[in-house]
């Protein structure tokens, strides 16, 4: 049976009055007796999150990462350093990385890979565009991004992963995926990875993401291969995210 997980993402959003606010809420709000529940804070807000959430079953990450281990990679923070500071999960190629920041298949692939070998579970996103969706090209974009991942970690890599199907039409734009929408892009999600190996199609967590609020979280958790939510804008209010927890547990 999977476990449900919901995510936070806060983005680029917060400042030390708000981040405070919102760890304090969530430890006070949040049971994760029978859902897991993880926090994407920006990196300079990680070491308030760690000292928020520690003893606490929510867990942590980081929104992004780097390949290489050190260096002279200006801007850039390592899988190290998100451990030294707590991180069980980090984000891998989010669409607004890869539509601002220029991360392809490949290079979240990598990341991916990196991300396993540090131990650090990589929560791989994907999803279509509003043109492809209207193209009908939905599965074949969905298909080649995680395609891209398997052929460099292999089956057994996705399978510590954790896919959150987001479409990029969804993201920010109050216009929530039905849950008939979104669980048919998930049950595609799982038989294409189940034509690879059906234990990690039926224990992979797969979480939906776009415009996900208390409002519509029940039912879109209800679907059979929908398996939590990783939430953006509505995780920035307190009472907001505690509520689509709850709607998991
Ligand atoms: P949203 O963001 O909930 O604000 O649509 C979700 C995400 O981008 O992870």
């Amino acid at each position: 049976m999977r476990r449900a997980l919901v995510a936070a993402n806060w983005k680029m959003n917060g400042t030390k009055a708000k981040v405070t606010e919102l760890l304090a809420a969530f430890k006070e709000g949040i049971s994760t007796d029978n859902m897991d529940a993880a926090v994407f804070a920006p990196f300079v807000y990680l070491p308030m999150t760690e000292e928020g959430l520690s003893g606490t079953g929510i867990a942590w990450g980081g929104q992004c990462s780097y390949t290489a281990e050190s260096g002279a990679f200006t801007g850039e923070t390592s899988l190290a350093m998100l451990k030294e500071f707590g991180c069980q999960y980090v984000l891998v190629g989010h669409s607004e990385r890869r539509t601002l920041f220029g991360e392809t298949n490949e290079v979240v692939a990598d990341k991916v890979a990196a991300a396993l070998e540090q131990g650090v579970c990589p929560m791989l996103c994907i999803g279509e565009t509003l043109e492809e969706r209207e193209s009908g090209i939905t599965e074949k974009v969905v298909k080649e991004q995680i395609d891209a991942v398997i052929a460099k970690v292999g089956i057994e890599g996705l399978g510590k992963s954790v896919i959150a199907y987001e479409p990029v039409w969804a993201i920010g734009t109050g216009k929530t995926a039905t849950p008939e929408q979104a669980q048919e892009t998930h049950a595609y999600i799982r038989k294409m990875i189940s034509e690879h190996d059906t234990n990690v199609a039926e224990n992979i967590q797969i979480l939906y993401g776009g415009s996900v609020k208390a409002a519509s979280a029940k039912e879109l958790f209800s679907q059979p291969d929908i398996d939590g939510g990783l939430v953006g804008g509505a995780s920035l209010i307190a009472e907001e995210f505690v509520a689509i927890c709850a709607a998991a547990g």
